[in-house]
């Protein structure tokens, strides 16, 4: 069994994302366990409160360090990524020596109404986390439609067998060392 930490960029009761990681988790291996972290707990970050950092902070910290890999899922926000999922990634990037992202296995799906399935918050995220030493997989990408790929609260026969094979390529990525 490995522990999959998922961040979800859209922090809305109704997030399209949430409900995009919902329908993953349903068509997932019984192998992964997926535990979501609620981005939205943490303040903005300030160096101000970097030296005591609040229990959220210590929490995302923990969840992290004892997490096989990460799965990030995001909307796109004006052609990037949302603020709230970059404040997730600059608070755990601090203080520099103890970033918790480097080394972490790392898979990205994004889902949008629109037509190109959140490529430009993705291409952005990418940059981020090359930064931040977290070796992101580079294939299968997943620039979803959520008009063509769900039903519902599911997704369509075809989106379900190809959101197993990417987490059958995020299985095979996070037992590479490194
Ligand atoms: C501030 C803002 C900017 C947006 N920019 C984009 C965009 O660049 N590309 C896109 O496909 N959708 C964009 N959208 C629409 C989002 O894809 C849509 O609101 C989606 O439901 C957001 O995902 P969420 O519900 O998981 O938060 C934007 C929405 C907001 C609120």
């Amino acid at each position: 069994m490995k522990q999959i930490l998922v961040l979800i960029g859209g922090i809305s009761a109704d997030s399209l994302n949430k409900r995009f990681f919902a329908a993953i988790e349903k068509v997932s291996s019984k192998s992964l366990l997926f535990k979501v972290f609620d981005i939205a707990s943490l303040p903005f970050y300030s160096q101000d409160l970097e030296m005591a950092p609040p229990e959220s902070v210590l929490k995302l910290r923990e969840d992290v360090k004892y997490a096989d890999g990460i799965l990030i899922v995001t909307p796109e926000y004006n052609r990037s990524i949302p603020g709230v999922l970059k404040n997730a990634l600059d608070w755990g990037s601090r203080p520099p020596e103890q970033n918790i992202w480097a080394h972490k296995p790392t898979a990205i799906a994004g889902a949008t109404m629109g037509g190109i399935g959140t490529f430009g918050a993705q291409q952005h995220l990418r940059n981020i986390c090359s930064w931040l030493d977290m070796p992101v997989m580079n294939q299968p990408t997943v620039y979803f439609n959520a008009i063509t790929g769900m039903e519902g609260d599911h997704l369509t026969e075809s989106s379900a067998k190809f959101i197993q094979t990417f987490l059958a390529a995020f299985e095979k990525w996070i037992e590479v060392d490194f």
